[in-house]
């Protein structure tokens, strides 16, 4: 655990979930979820990858799921999920980020992502990768400034309430 501050001076935890922070956790996801502008999914999907990481299950792969606690409350996470799909690309993550809007734009994202590269790298994974709408400009701005780079463009991959959107995929080599 670390303590931090954020850019406007407000004392700021990042530290890995614990399996009792499961309900806030999901809360603070399904809540981005429900903006329908940033991410993938309209609400949280309790599926077996975040219940692993959340400690409902047995983990089957490796897994990194960091939370932001601000002003006593979680505001936000940043997740690296290695490939478990593919028994060949195991030194692989993909991460997931979102941060509850009245905390965005004060450095919250930059410390959560930050930390979860270099906890990737002491779990000695090769390679990140994230998938992002491209208009997500913010969020663009947040993983070339970490060192990721754009590599592929999926066009027209989402139609969101009849508005397509491209999927810009990232990547960046530990
Ligand atoms: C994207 C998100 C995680 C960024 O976190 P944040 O705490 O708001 O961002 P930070 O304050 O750490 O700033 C990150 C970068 O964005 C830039 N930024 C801040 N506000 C911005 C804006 N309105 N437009 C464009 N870039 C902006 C910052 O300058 C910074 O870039 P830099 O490192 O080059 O200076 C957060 O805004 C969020 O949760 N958004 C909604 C969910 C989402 O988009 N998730 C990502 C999809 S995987």
């Amino acid at each position: 655990m670390e303590l931090l501050t954020t850019s406007d001076g407000r004392p700021l935890v990042v530290r890995p979930a614990a399996p009792s922070d499961a309900p806030l956790v999901i809360a603070v996801v399904d809540a981005v979820c429900r903006e329908r502008r940033y991410m993938m999914t309209e609400r949280f999907l309790p599926g077996p990858e975040w219940q692993e990481a959340l400690g409902m299950i047995p983990r089957s792969g490796w897994k990194l799921l960091l939370v932001a606690e601000c002003e006593g409350r979680i505001v936000g996470w940043c997740r690296a999920f290695a490939d478990t799909v593919s028994p060949f690309a195991r030194h692989t993550a993909e991460v997931g980020i979102g941060i509850l809007k009245p905390y965005r734009e004060i450095g919250i994202g930059t410390h959560l992502l930050r930390q979860t590269i270099q906890g990737s790298r002491e779990a000695h994974l090769e390679k990140l990768t994230a998938a992002i709408f491209a208009i997500n400009e913010r969020a663009l701005n947040l993983f070339i400034g970490r060192g990721f780079r754009v590599t592929g463009r999926r066009y027209r991959q989402f139609n969101l309430d009849g508005r397509y959107i491209d999927e810009l995929l990232l990547e960046r080599f530990l």
